[in-house]
């Protein structure tokens, strides 16, 4: 009801709000980075991380909709962190193709709800292959998938009501980021060190979340250009490719409008046909490594006259000139920064949502879970 608003509009808002708690919930009484985090619920007995981390040598994602994204995102950190070979998959292909299985992988869900029903028939494909090493990443630890993983991590969003999902989404971030650290620290790839200045970084992520919230009104000020179009482009490199997929995505679910997202390189294989000045592409460009390419393919649209909405971080040397509307993040938050760059990418999505009058916590023909096939 109304009173559960508080002063929000709507519960999207609400949610995207509530994401310094929720990540700060997350780290509540973490010292250390230990594998027990992983077992799941006390009342599942026998399930051992400690055992399962040492076993296992790959790892495969499984997962749907937003939480398919978060698993995108993990695998840059697996490999680059624990160097752990990872695939990430949409669960209705998975399990449904020929799949060459290996007992030594370890096979994660992610799912918001724990009852998405392709994300299901997905582990129960892979343990029907001989894969038996399964955890998840879920946020509601009653539900079917907790019951059939040998181990678990339950997300701390609290009830997420939108179904465009928002805090479901960096908390299952920050649940996957401490995973790679402890996959990274069974295979003897983490130093004490390098452990602590981790989880320094993710303690001081609520305050940097709240920094990025407090840009809301410069969103809205995108959301009405937005929401007079009908298509957008989402470009981004590296760790923030997924985090562009996530951006159009929250974008159509809500506001109706096609977007799009592609990996900045893929620019000119096909999408720079499309730019006109009709078309706005949003740009997450965070002061990593790749900034330098990534600036050369803001060039290449705006030489086709596309305007250009740039996500861009404190340290970096981007500036708003004609067709290049910039937003100052904070500084360059590492690995990490996708978690601060997607905030940004929800509030877009929700006002442009708002501008248009659309009805931003049921958008139509979509369901907060989806329980049937
Ligand atoms: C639906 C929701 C999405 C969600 C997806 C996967 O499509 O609208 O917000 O990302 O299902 O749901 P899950 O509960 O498995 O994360």
């Amino acid at each position: 009801g109304a009173a559960e608003l508080g002063p929000y509009r709507h519960y999207m808002q609400k949610e995207i709000f509530e994401q310094p708690r929720a990540i700060g919930d997350t780290l509540e009484g973490i010292q250390a980075v230990v594998p027990e985090l992983f077992d799941g619920p006390s009342d599942k007995p026998g399930s051992s991380a400690h055992r399962v981390f040492q076993e296992i040598d790959s790892v495969l994602i499984l997962a749907c909709g937003t939480s398919y994204y978060s698993g995108c995102t993990a695998k840059y950190w697996l490999e680059s962190i624990a160097k752990l070979p990872t695939q990430v998959e949409i669960a209705s292909e998975y399990r449904y193709r020929d799949s060459v299985p290996d007992p030594k992988t370890l096979v994660v869900t992610i799912t918001q709800s724990g009852e998405t029903a392709d994300t299901l028939a997905a582990l129960r494909h892979a343990q029907s292959l001989g894969m038996t090493n399964t955890l998840t990443i879920c946020n509601v630890a009653t539900s079917a998938m907790v019951r059939e993983c040998k181990l678990a991590y339950i997300t701390r969003a609290g009830v997420e009501i939108g179904v465009a999902s928002t805090k479901a989404f960096t908390t299952q971030l920050a649940g996957l980021f401490l995973l790679t650290l402890a996959l990274a620290q069974a295979k003897g790839r983490l130093s004490g060190d390098e452990e602590q200045r981790h989880l320094k970084a993710m303690r001081h992520l609520p305050a940097q979340l709240s920094a990025v919230l407090a840009l809301e009104p410069q969103i809205i000020s995108w959301a009405e250009d937005f929401a007079l179009k009908e298509n957008a482009l989402f470009l981004g490199r590296g760790l923030h490719y997924p985090i562009a997929l996530e951006g159009a995505l929250k974008l159509k679910e809500i506001t109706y409008i096609h977007a799009e997202a592609y990996a900045a390189g893929e620019l000119k294989h096909g999408p720079l046909a499309l730019v006109t000045s009709e078309m706005p592409v949003v740009t997450v460009a965070p002061n990593d490594t790749l900034i330098e390419k990534l600036k050369s393919n803001m060039q290449e649209v705006r030489a086709r006259g596309g305007v250009l909405y740039v996500l861009a971080d404190a340290d970096s040397r981007i500036e708003s000139e004609v067709g290049i509307h910039v937003i100052r993040m904070p500084e360059h938050y590492g690995p990490l920064s996708p978690l601060l760059h997607v905030v940004p990418l929800q509030l877009l999505a929700y006002h442009t949502a708002c501008a248009r009058g659309t009805d931003v916590d049921k958008p139509r023909n979509l369901a907060k879970s989806v329980t049937v096939e």
